[in-house]
């Protein structure tokens, strides 16, 4: 296990010495404590191995192998001694200590041993991750949709899943469906044993957003009393997806863009490097291209990010997946809420397919949440999506600013605005002005329109 972190409890200054050097130079991380107390304090550092001198000046080793595992049953322990008795061993194998090391030690069986446990916590690590990955609802089938736009992403997705360790950009809308990509990803890739871990870089300022990727040492900054790991540490041999890059302040970009190049990173205050293996999913819901044009976001970055993009379609240019993406809802509704709903009226389909879904699919899914709480039929019914039509404007809401207006351009942008929304299709963007298709064909001519004018 790379970057272990071992930490070595005994009261003698030159047993402590030993043990760390050939630690360290085995690639381990080392902390050391001389009593029971030091060594508790050290937990929260993140410490996968303890190698426990039995006999500590201020408590046994017994005792603090049970503080140990309450703290975390995952931490190992070799306790090391000069004096096992059989009950001593037994009471601290029935506690989870991995192993003796007798004392006086051979230091290239101690190196050993440890090798071997950190092996199996791994391992025990693995299958624990692999179980709870199976009961996750993370497969490719969960991206839903059968759009030629749809079974094309999911073609892209489970390809760019089993490429090599790329980073890959999602573009698209809010409510698209970025995070569940860069998850159903993950689960699909050769990592999905390994750690998912996500951070959403609007969320936080910019301080605490580097200190939560790169990790800090003690004293980095007034607050950091101790040493912490970062998000891609944690995530080592796994995935880091993160969302909003679009947001990232630009020290952070170069930060970012150096472990993209390199693989390896500083901790805040730290000196040395660090080095893992992560795949990067980030994800935007803003034009990079456009932020990139502004100044706003660092070209070397945007290209290194963009070695694998995926563009999220919007719901409204793929209307024709709605009425999947509901039934797909409601059963997932049925079962949460326990409710029998076998199906949707076409009527509520043709409110759903006429709406513009500026929310896309969460927005789609919300408004299937909150009619499925509300009706007590066994069929959601148009009006049971009432609040959809609301939301259209009426003639009188449209007031005539005090300089007038060019109707001709307005009408032209409109019709343009309908044909964007519909993603071309042109019964579609009829519908939207309250038009026929003849009406429609008239104004795409009179205006000298592609008919197709879908972006
Ligand atoms: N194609 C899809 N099939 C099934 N569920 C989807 C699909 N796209 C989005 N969702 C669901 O819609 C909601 C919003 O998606 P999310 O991935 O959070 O969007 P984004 O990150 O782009 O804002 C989530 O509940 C997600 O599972
Ligand atoms: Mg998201």
């Amino acid at each position: 296990m790379a970057h272990a972190t071992i930490l070595v409890v005994d009261d003698e200054a030159l047993i402590r010495w030993s043990l760390s050097e050939r630690l360290k130079a085995d690639g381990y991380q080392v902390l050391e404590a001389e009593t029971g107390a030091a060594a508790l304090d050290k937990l929260p550092e993140g410490v996968d191995l303890v190698l426990l001198d039995y006999k500590l000046p201020d408590t046994d080793g017994v005792s603090v192998l049970r503080k140990l595992k309450e703290f975390d049953p995952d931490i190992l322990v070799i306790l090391l001694t000069a004096y096992a008795t059989v009950e001593t061993a037994v009471e601290a194998m029935k506690l989870g200590a991995f192993h003796f090391a007798n004392k006086p030690f051979n230091l290239d069986e101690v190196s050993a041993t440890v090798e071997r446990a950190l092996e199996t916590t791994r391992l025990r690590r693995e299958v624990r991750q692999f179980r709870t990955n199976a009961a996750r609802p993370y497969g490719l089938q969960s991206i839903v949709g059968n759009s030629a736009a749809m079974t094309a992403l999911r073609q892209l997705v489970a390809r760019v899943a089993t490429s090599p360790a790329s980073t890959v950009l999602l573009t698209g809308e809010s409510g698209t469906g970025k995070d569940l990509v860069a998850k159903v990803i993950h689960y699909a890739s050769e990592r999905s044993s390994r750690a998912f871990m996500n951070i959403t870089c609007s969320a936080l300022p910019e301080q605490l957003l580097e200190s939560e990727l790169f990790g800090h040492e003690r004293g980095a900054f007034t607050d950091a009393r101790l040493q912490k790991r970062g998000l891609l540490e944690s995530a080592d041999g796994g995935t880091v997806f993160l969302d909003e890059i679009g947001e990232m302040v630009p020290a952070l970009q170069a930060k970012l863009l150096r472990f993209l190049e390199e693989k390896a990173f500083k901790r805040v205050g730290g000196a040395t490097d660090i080095r893992v293996d992560v795949r990067v999913i980030a994800a935007t819901n803003r034009n990079l291209e456009e932020e990139v044009a502004k100044g706003r976001f660092r070209s070397d970055l945007f290209y290194r990010l963009n070695v694998l993009p995926i563009a999220m379609p919007a719901l409204r240019t793929h209307p024709e997946d709605i009425p999947l993406l509901v039934e797909y809802f409601v059963d997932n509704f049925n079962t949460e809420f326990r409710k029998k709903v076998l199906g949707v009226s076409l009527a509520a389909y043709a409110v759903l397919q006429r709406y513009g879904w500026p929310g896309n699919v969460r927005e789609l899914r919300n408004v299937v949440e909150r009619a499925m709480l509300l009706s007590d039929g066994t069929r959601l019914e148009a009006r049971d999506f009432a609040t959809l039509g609301s939301t259209t404007v009426t003639a009188d809401e449209f007031e005539l600013p005090a300089n007038g207006v060019n109707l001709e351009e307005i009408e032209r942008s409109l019709v343009i605005q309908a044909l964007k929304r519909a993603g071309g299709n042109q019964t579609r963007a009829a519908a939207l002005l309250g038009l026929n298709r003849d009406q429609i064909r008239y104004r795409i001519e009179k205006f000298g329109l592609s008919p197709t004018t879908a972006s």
